[in-house]
C-alpha cells in the first residue's frame, strides 16, 4: 500500500536551545531562511507523502501559526513585485494536507508516535525526526518502496564508530547489507552499553512503519531513560513480521544541538548558489 502519511514528532521543549526556544519552537529555527520543519516536509513530499501529521504541544502555538494563510502579506509581496517569495508562502500547507496531534507530556518518542494514531489511520506511514536533516528524499523514498514490497516496517540505518552506538537505537542484523544497502533485522535495542550492542548499525531518524505498531506502542512499558521507546515497539514487530533496514551514507545533519545546527547551516549555505561563494571567501579569512 502506498505510503502517503508522515508523522513528525515536534512536541519537545528544545531545552538545548534555550532561551531561543522560549518563544520559537526548535523545529522553526532557520536553516538560512527556511524553518527546519519545512525542510522535513519537503523531504517527505519528495518521497510521495501528501499528508503530514505534526505531533506538537499546546505550549508551542507557533507551529500551527506557521501553517496559517497570510493573504495580506502575500498581497503586499505581489504588489511590490516579489512574486517568488509570495509563491513560496502560498505553497506552505497548500501542496500537502497538514494535521495536528498533541503530546502534552514528554513521555518518549514511542508515546509521541502513538499520539498520531487517529490522524494516521490504518495504513503504513513514515516518521521523520525533525532534528535530523537529510540532503534529499532518496532514503525515505527507498524505504517506502521497500515497505510496499515486503509488507513490513523499515528503518533508516547508518554505520557509526562502535563507541558512539550507546546514544542510539542499534539493530541486531540478519546477514549482511545487500548492494542496495538493505539488511534484515531480527531485533533492536535502545541506547545499549557499547559492550552489549548487537552491531554498529544505528537507527537514524527515518522510519516507515506498518500500522500494527500502534498496538505495540500501547503495550510497551517505559524503557531506556524511563520513556516509552519507539525502538521497543519496533522490536516487538520485528519478532513476528518481516523487518528491514536501509543503510545510507546520504549527507545527514543532526540539528538537535547548537553545534550541529550551526554546522548544518554553514554546510548547507556553502552549497547555496547565492551565499556559497561569499561565505567560502569569508570563512577563509577567518580560519587560515
Ligand atoms: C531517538 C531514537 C533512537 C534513534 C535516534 C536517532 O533517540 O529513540 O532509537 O537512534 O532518535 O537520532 P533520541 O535522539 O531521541 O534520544
Amino acid at each position: 500500500m502506498h505510503v502517503h502519511t508522515a508523522v513528525v514528532p515536534a512536541a519537545g521543549m528544545g531545552t538545548r536551545f534555550l532561551p531561543a526556544t522560549k518563544a520559537v519552537p526548535k523545529e522553526l529555527l532557520p536553516i538560512i531562511d527556511t524553518p527546519a520543519l519545512q525542510l522535513i516536509i519537503d523531504e517527505a513530499v519528495g518521497a510521495g507523502v501528501d499528508h503530514m501529521v505534526i505531533v506538537t504541544s499546546h505550549a508551542k502555538p507557533a507551529i500551527e501559526a506557521y501553517f496559517q494563510p497570510q493573504p495580506e502579506v502575500i498581497a503586499k509581496l505581489r504588489s511590490s513585485g516579489r512574486d517568488g517569495m509570495a509563491d513560496r508562502l502560498e505553497a506552505i500547507g497548500r501542496d500537502v494536507k497538514v494535521s495536528f496531534a498533541y503530546q502534552d507530556q514528554a513521555l518518549g518518542l514511542g508515546h509521541a508516535v502513538g499520539c498520531a494514531r487517529d490522524a494516521v489511520g490504518d495504513e503504513p506511514f513514515a516518521v521523520l525526526l525533525p532534528d535530523e536533516l537529510m540532503g534529499s528524499s532518496s532514503l525515505l523514498d527507498q524505504m517506502a518502496r521497500l515497505c510496499e514490497l515486503t509488507g513490513g516496517s523499515v528503518v533508516g540505518l547508518k554505520e557509526v564508530p562502535h563507541e558512539q552506538v550507546g546514544a542510539y537505537g542499534v539493530i541486531d542484523p540478519i546477514g549482511t547489507l545487500d548492494e542496495h544497502g538493505v539488511i534484515g533485522i531480527a531485533s533492536m535495542v535502545e541506547k545499549p552499553h557499547p559492550d552489549d550492542a548487537p552491531s554498529d548499525l544505528i537507527i537514524i531518524g527515518r522510519y516507515v512503519l506498518t500500522p500494527d505498531v500502534f498496538d505495540e506502542i500501547a503495550r510497551v512499558r517505559p524503557g531506556a531513560g524511563g520513556e516509552i521507546q519507539l525502538t521497543d515497539a519496533l522490536k516487538a514487530q520485528a519478532a513476528r513480521s518481516p523487518f528491514h533496514g536501509v543503510a545510507t551514507d546520504v549527507l545527514r545533519h543532526d540539528t538537535g544541538n547548537p553545534f550541529g545546527w550551526l554546522t548544518a547551516v554553514v554546510d548547507i549555505a556553502l552549497t547555496d548558489e547565492r551565499l556559497g561563494p561569499s561565505l567560502r571567501e569569508w570563512l577563509r579569512t577567518k580560519v587560515c
